[in-house]
């Protein structure tokens, strides 16, 4: 404790004259509440130009500023949180609901619904957006064309030292969460929810993001629970459920020829329930410099997974510009350890590797999968790497 030793600080008056501008500080922490700039907690009135007020002012200060959300449903049509702001300290502590437009019409081709954009210092605390997706998804799965694309509910893109916390994201349009070309982020205490057949509604997005932290979240929606797209480092995923959804998702990989690649991305302590894939490394079957590397999936349990391990690099929707063509994507050093449970399909480890391209360093540690209470089956292609402990299905390594 060299600090104690100064005696400057030890001094009494030094000690009080600290503790004075410290409690001053917190005292001057900023209060802008949006119903000050005319929100209405009534579910109907448009507030949109409330919040954009309110984060204005916060944004504008070099004080640390609290945008206080109270209880009640607030209708917001698209918000941009525009950086950069003077204040790298905003907490935005929300106690109440936002309410997206149930007309698809009004947001569906904004992208986004509510964004922050190079921002610096930033929490999300509390709340539940309720992205009123029901009626853009009934669009899209009865094959209308003209669908618009929808918009994703909450995005931070280009920003810096973010945290979201016991948020609740309910039926977004399209993607629920998304992190883009950010640096340090923590989650913790995210839910989110949405129908099993709803498309295109992936929980959390990552991608072009570093150092990106996602705790004790629960995802159950339409699409992969958490994508982590090209570009994306040093993420680490903790106590996560999923199901329903499409699983913990690397990629798509591959689909640009020249693309950032993947590496240190820890997921441990899973646990899927009826999810089409558990944990899954996916990329297009076509040339690129992409890479995934230095992955470790770590105790996870599935529940009647239908692809609990898998990786696929053949991926190519609709069939177009990839039938047979080889992925270029390079995947290697992937630790698959301590992965039990069950699986709804009879091949529960699956890895389609690239015939150009194998996949290398695959290592299976105490696996144990299960198929109607038998040992499930495995399949490789393109594939080298070793088994170690008990494995189940037999390794095909
Ligand atoms: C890997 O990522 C973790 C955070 O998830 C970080 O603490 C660690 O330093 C990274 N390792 C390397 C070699 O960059």
């Amino acid at each position: 404790m060299a600090v104690l030793q100064l005696p400057m600080i030890t001094h009494p008056i030094t000690l009080f004259f600290i503790i004075f501008f410290a409690f001053s500080a917190l005292a001057k922490a900023e209060r802008y509440s949006v119903l000050s700039y005319g929100a209405k907690p009534d579910g109907k009135t448009d507030s949109t130009k409330a919040f954009s007020a309110a984060w204005s002012r916060a944004c504008a200060s070099t004080k640390q500023a609290t945008i206080y959300v109270p209880q009640g449903r607030f209708y917001l049509g698209q918000v941009r949180f525009q950086g950069p702001c003077k204040n790298h300290a905003i907490l935005l502590r929300i106690d109440g609901t936002l309410v997206a437009p149930s007309d698809y019409r009004v947001l569906g081709n904004a992208k986004n619904w509510l964004i922050f954009e190079h921002v610096n210092g930033v929490t999300v605390s509390g709340g539940t957006l309720d992205g009123q997706g029901a009626g853009l998804w009934s669009c899209k799965n009865s094959g209308k064309s003209s669908c618009p694309r929808g918009a994703k509910s909450l995005e931070f893109s280009y920003s810096n030292n973010i945290a979201i916390s016991g948020l609740t994201s309910l039926n977004s349009q399209l993607f629920h969460i998304v992190i883009n070309g950010c640096q340090n982020v923590k989650m913790q205490g995210v839910k989110v929810s949405a129908a099993g057949n709803s498309p295109n509604t992936d929980g959390i997005h990552v991608q072009s993001s570093t150092g990106v932290t996602i705790l004790s979240s629960r995802i159950g929606t339409g699409d992969d629970c958490v994508s982590i797209g090209p570009g994306t480092s040093n993420l680490w995923i903790e106590k996560v459920a999923c199901g329903p959804g499409h699983g913990i998702s690397i990629g798509s990989l591959g689909k640009e020829s020249r693309e950032a690649g993947v590496q240190n991305v820890t997921i441990k302590t899973t646990t899927f329930t009826g999810s089409t894939n558990g944990l899954r490394i996916k990329s297009w079957g076509r040339p690129s410099n992409g890479f995934a590397r230095h992955i470790l999936f770590q105790h996870a349990v599935m529940n009647n997974v239908r692809n609990p391990i898998v990786i696929d690099q053949n991926y190519c929707p609709g069939k177009k510009n990839c039938p047979g063509q080889d992925s270029g994507v390079k995947i290697s050093d992937v630790i698959y350890q301590d992965i039990h449970g069950s699986s709804a399909t009879e091949v529960a480890v699956k890895f389609d590797c690239s015939k150009k391209y194998p996949c290398t360093g695959i290592k299976l540690q105490d696996v144990k999968l299960t198929y109607k209470n038998q040992p499930a089956k495995a399949s490789c292609s393109n594939t080298g790497g070793v088994a170690s402990g008990l494995v189940q299905p037999t390794s095909c390594l």
